[in-house]
């Protein structure tokens, strides 16, 4: 893992933000694994900053989102597929065919999850944007007695219930997600991890110098051949 710490959030947005940025005019149908929650928020503005400025286009990217909540209607303010299109992809020209993510509305969600895994498979992709949880979860994978080989319906534990409601203000968070497998995470060529703030101090720690292990999921990225962690200075003050 190559670990770089910054001051900030707003410092990681401008460095993650110009990877990618360099990434897709270095191959303009990039196929692209994205996140959600906070911490790509600063990284996402800074890539649609450049499409403004005219220093790139994603009219032929691809991306593949992380999760979805289950029984949370699409167009709902807190659905991952409302929060890319309000952080990133209507500020730039990425295609609506272009975009995937899986349906947290499916009737049969294992169908759903096995037509997910089947596109990631064909699409290969190039690099992965991942947050982590406080927990050590990655997309929506939690904390478990084994990692994931492909997407599934998931109990979201009580921790990122605690981190996540605060988004939700009228109706109740939901408890159950569609996530991407850790197989399939680490499928993808190069992953782009964001820690930022001291809640994430220990996952980050465990993340990094832990075993590998399920309890920790991020901690399977220790395995993968290209990985770079980006960090604030709070959420490395563990290490
Ligand atoms: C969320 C998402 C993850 C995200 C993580 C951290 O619940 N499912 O993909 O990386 O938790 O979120 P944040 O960046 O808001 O701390």
């Amino acid at each position: 893992m190559k670990i770089t710490v910054m001051k900030n959030a707003h410092e990681i947005g401008k460095s993650v933000g110009k990877l990618f940025v360099d990434a897709i005019n270095a191959k303009p149908d990039i196929t692209l694994g994205l996140a959600t929650g906070a911490s790509p928020i600063p990284t996402y503005k800074y890539i649609y900053r450049e499409y403004q400025k005219g220093k790139v286009s994603l009219k032929d990217v691809k991306t593949y989102n992380l999760d979805e909540y289950v029984n949370l209607p699409k167009q709902d303010k807190n659905s991952y597929y409302s929060f890319m299109h309000t952080e990133l992809f209507d500020h730039t020209d990425i295609k609506e065919k272009n975009v995937h993510f899986l349906n947290g509305n499916a009737r049969d969600s294992a169908r759903e999850c096995k037509k997910y895994d089947e596109m990631l498979e064909k699409a290969q992709v190039d690099i992965q944007l991942l947050g982590v949880g406080r927990n050590g979860h990655i997309g929506f994978n939690e904390p478990s007695i084994c990692f994931s080989k492909g997407a599934f319906k998931v109990n979201l534990t009580q921790s990122t219930i605690n981190a996540n409601s605060k988004y939700f203000d009228e109706n109740p968070m939901p408890t159950q997600a569609l996530t991407m497998g850790v197989g399939s995470i680490m499928k993808a060529k190069k992953i782009v991890l964001i820690a930022t703030g001291i809640e994430k101090a220990d996952a980050v720690t465990a993340m990094v110098n832990g075993d590998v292990t399920p309890v920790c999921p991020a901690s399977i990225l220790q395995f993968h051949h290209d990985v770079e962690v980006y960090l604030d200075e709070a959420a490395a003050s563990l290490l």
